[in-house]
């Protein structure tokens, strides 16, 4: 304790009120908390079995130690350099970045309204597992029914969203870290268990035709090469960045917050690579537990559906065909797809609830009531955009969207990269990556991948970031 206090005499003013992790076994469950969620589980496992296979997987691991790794270890000292919120902690380390920071808040309060929305469709299908109607639950129409009703989904959103709220008035350490501790433990226990499950298990289709739960597993890992293009490559090695990003939760100041709390006495390089670890295993064995289960009871054809309809309306399937034992692993599925986005959804609360209450010296409560109020209003609207609201427009990437995914692509194609391309120029031109390895260092911590770290931060992840931003906006 005393020795956290010695360390931290030149920020005494702002830590003597700040919140901070325990430890960096606390810091790390958080932030991977945050990083494992809806992304690692309905897009990873799809982008992999598409992209070819093994391909994708050796680019996505290559791209998180070094590029996923540059942001993910800039934004974490940022945040503990400074001890401020996204939303301050720019602009205190060079003043005109102030409009970064107001970016890296907006990001997230964009985010929390449907992260609940879908939140809280998990809800209701771990609900209908649990009380054995999941067999409804797998009927044609029953998610299309469901989110064009005009109440179940608003009630599901708020149960979601007072949860994530419960926690994060808890605190950093009694709610958060707290909460981190004991779903993460849970939801590895799980991911491993139906993981075996899905490997073992095998089905004849109408047509005779037996397949195993190894065979799906072979479409994941094992390079498919045939019909390798410059121009596939290409797109696979986008796909995986533009997932990467979304993965470890960069570019939205949860880190920046996350990073705030951390105590400067913990090991900084270490713990940012125990979360890249933590983060890719999940999503890998996401990949294993969901592709054998896919294709062993839909084909090859079941493969196609990512997102919310692989989530809703294929597994359910998959899980109906499983017979008896099926409402019991859907139930067991969805209880941890529903931890590992409250952990994230709590991220996202805290992210701007650090900002409201450095910035505007909100007590705790109140800055999560406010955001509680935003979050649900644009969530009703989320909510209602498939029935009250209902329109379609076209994006710039040819998607047909909704309120949701309108919301989905400002903040994931538009913003996010544009948070991550000044927070390089910040780091790499403005203030110099020096200033970021002094912080990670400064209590004589080895740091192995510093060479790497200086490169990336000043030209290769910019150059990688404007090309993901251009093909966001269809311009390539
Ligand atoms: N990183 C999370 C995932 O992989 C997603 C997330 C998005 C988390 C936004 C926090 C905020 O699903």
């Amino acid at each position: 304790m005393t020795e956290g206090m010695n360390n931290s005499t030149e920020n005494a003013n702002e830590t003597k009120s700040r919140n901070s992790f325990t430890g960096s076994i606390g810091f790390v469950l958080a932030a991977a908390g945050s990083a494992v969620g809806l992304g690692n589980i309905w897009r990873f496992p799809y982008l992999a079995a598409r992209d070819g296979g093994g391909l994708f997987l050796v680019i996505y691991l290559v791209l998180a130690l070094t590029f996923g790794f540059t942001l993910l270890t800039s934004e974490v000292a940022i945040g503990r350099m400074t001890k401020q919120s996204p939303l301050t902690a720019y602009n205190r380390l060079s003043k005109g970045f102030k409009p970064l920071g107001i970016m890296a808040c907006i990001v997230p309060m964009m985010i929390m309204p449907y992260y609940c929305v879908i939140g809280g469709w998990v809800v209701k299908y771990f609900l209908a597992f649990l009380t054995g109607s999941g067999t409804a639950a797998a009927e044609d129409g029953y998610f299309g029914g469901f989110i064009t009703d005009t109440s179940t989904p608003v009630a599901m959103t708020i149960v979601f969203l007072l949860l994530t709220m419960v926690v994060v008035l808890g605190g950093v350490d009694k709610g958060i870290e707290r909460f981190s501790k004991v779903v993460m433990p849970l939801l590895v226990i799980l991911i491993v268990a139906i993981s075996i499950f899905a490997l073992t298990i095998s089905y004849t289709d109408e047509a005779g035709t037996v397949r195993t739960g190894l065979e799906g597993l072979k479409v994941m890992v094992v390079p498919d090469l045939s019909g390798l293009t410059v121009r596939s490559f290409f797109s696979t090695l986008m796909d995986a960045m533009g997932q990467l990003f979304y993965s470890l939760s960069i570019a939205m100041g949860i880190m920046v917050a996350y990073g705030s709390y951390m105590r400067d006495e913990d090991n900084l390089s270490r713990s940012i690579g125990q979360i890249e670890v933590f983060d890719t295993g999940i999503a890998f064995l996401a990949g294993v537990m969901i592709i054998p289960a896919v294709y062993v009871f839909m084909g090859r054809e079941g493969m196609e559906a990512s997102g919310p309809g692989l989530m809703f309306v294929s597994l359910p399937k998959v899980f109906a065909r499983m017979g008896t034992i099926g409402n019991f692993i859907g139930a067991l599925f969805f209880a941890l797809v529903l931890f590992a986005a409250l952990t994230s959804s709590v991220s996202i609360l805290e992210a701007i609830v650090s900002s409201f209450m450095d910035q505007f010296k909100m007590k705790r409560v109140s800055a999560t009531m406010t955001e509680g109020v935003i979050a649900l209003i644009f969530g009703l609207l989320v909510c209602f955009g498939y029935n009250k609201l209902y329109f379609e427009v076209e994006l710039p990437n040819g998607a047909i969207a909704q309120i949701l995914d309108i919301m989905d692509y400002v903040s994931n194609n538009l913003l996010m990269p544009i948070v991550a391309i000044l927070t390089c120029l910040l780091i790499g031109w403005i203030i110099g990556p020096d200033k970021i390895i002094g912080e990670i260092t400064k209590n004589g911590e080895s740091f192995r991948r510093r060479g790497l770290y200086k490169v990336m931060v000043r030209f290769v992840a910019p150059v990688m970031l404007v090309v993901l931003l251009l093909k966001a906006i269809g311009i390539i």
